[in-house]
């Protein structure tokens, strides 16, 4: 059986590719299996810099696999909630920079996958939302946590009280996509962004991720003591210094991501 989760990697940039495109990449068992041994193998790489994941048809991924759900009881479902937040929230949480290249359908945890991602670029066919209320459930993924911190609370409702879909037009404007591409050129933006991101320095990037992640969970005095800290943790790398010589010298920056 072909894996359900493709990665290759180019100089530094992985790229992901959820392949299950008959059932528009829906999330089985095994998909998570897959996702999580990829986790651990991103986690243990040096040389990748950027991550871009993609879904490969008509799907980034439609959601959770609807079969999952028919025999799931309070406890079972608990124990499948928690297995699928940590195993995104290891995603969230990964040290280097996650796009989001939503190709598709992005739905359910399918959206809540992108929403662990550090930005999403969408292509024009990209289509989102939380369904869940019209299976008698709802998002168990992050999906009522994180899309309400990223567009606001009241969207957030809105969309998970009624379940409706957005468009990518839609989902620019809220702030969910941060960027919408013609969906032909979707993938190499997507890659081009993540190339440039690789010629970062690697401390900037990740203090920059840090920052921003758990600044968003404290109190704004919190959160500047933290950036603060994250600044200082940058000028103990030798790419901060690299990073003003080489804007003086008129050249591009070597940065070599060392602290
Ligand atoms: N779980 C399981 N199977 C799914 C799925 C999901 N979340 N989403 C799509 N599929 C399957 C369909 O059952 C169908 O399989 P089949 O060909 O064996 O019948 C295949 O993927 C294609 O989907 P289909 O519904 O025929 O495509 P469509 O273009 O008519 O509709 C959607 C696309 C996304 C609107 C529709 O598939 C849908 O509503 N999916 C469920 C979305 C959802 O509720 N996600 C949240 C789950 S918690």
């Amino acid at each position: 059986m072909a894996p359900t989760v493709l990665f290759e990697k180019t100089e530094g940039v992985g790229l992901v590719t959820f392949n299950r495109p008959e059932k528009l990449n829906a999330l089985n068992r095994e998909m998570l299996m897959e996702l999580e041994q990829l986790l651990d193998q991103v986690a243990r790489d040096p040389q990748l810099r950027v991550l871009v994941l993609t879904g490969r048809g008509r799907a980034f991924i439609a959601g959770a696999d609807i079969s999952l759900f028919v025999d799931l009881d309070p406890l079972t479902g608990k124990r499948f909630a928690e297995h699928a937040q940590a195993l995104v929230s290891r995603l969230e949480h990964l040290d280097i920079p996650v796009i989001a290249a939503v190709n598709g359908y992005a739905l359910g945890g399918g959206l809540e996958v992108a929403l662990a991602c550090d930005f999403i670029y969408a292509s024009e066919e990209a289509c989102f939302g939380q369904p869940e209320i019209n299976l008698g459930i709802i998002p168990c993924v992050g999906g009522t946590q994180r899309l309400a911190r990223l567009v606001g609370k009241g969207l957030a409702k809105e969309l998970c009280l009624t379940g409706r879909l957005l468009d990518a037009a839609e989902a620019k404007a809220i702030g969910l996509a941060a960027r919408v591409f013609p969906t032909g050129v979707l993938l190499e933006e997507c890659l081009k962004t993540a190339r440039s991101l690789a010629e970062k320095g690697r401390v900037a990037l990740r203090a920059v991720k840090q920052v921003i992640n758990r600044g968003y969970e404290v109190d704004l005095a919190s959160a500047l003591a933290m950036e603060i800290d994250a600044f200082a943790v940058c000028l103990a790398s030798p790419d901060a210094r690299e990073g003003a010589l080489a804007f003086l010298e008129k050249r591009q920056p070597r940065f070599t991501g060392s602290l």
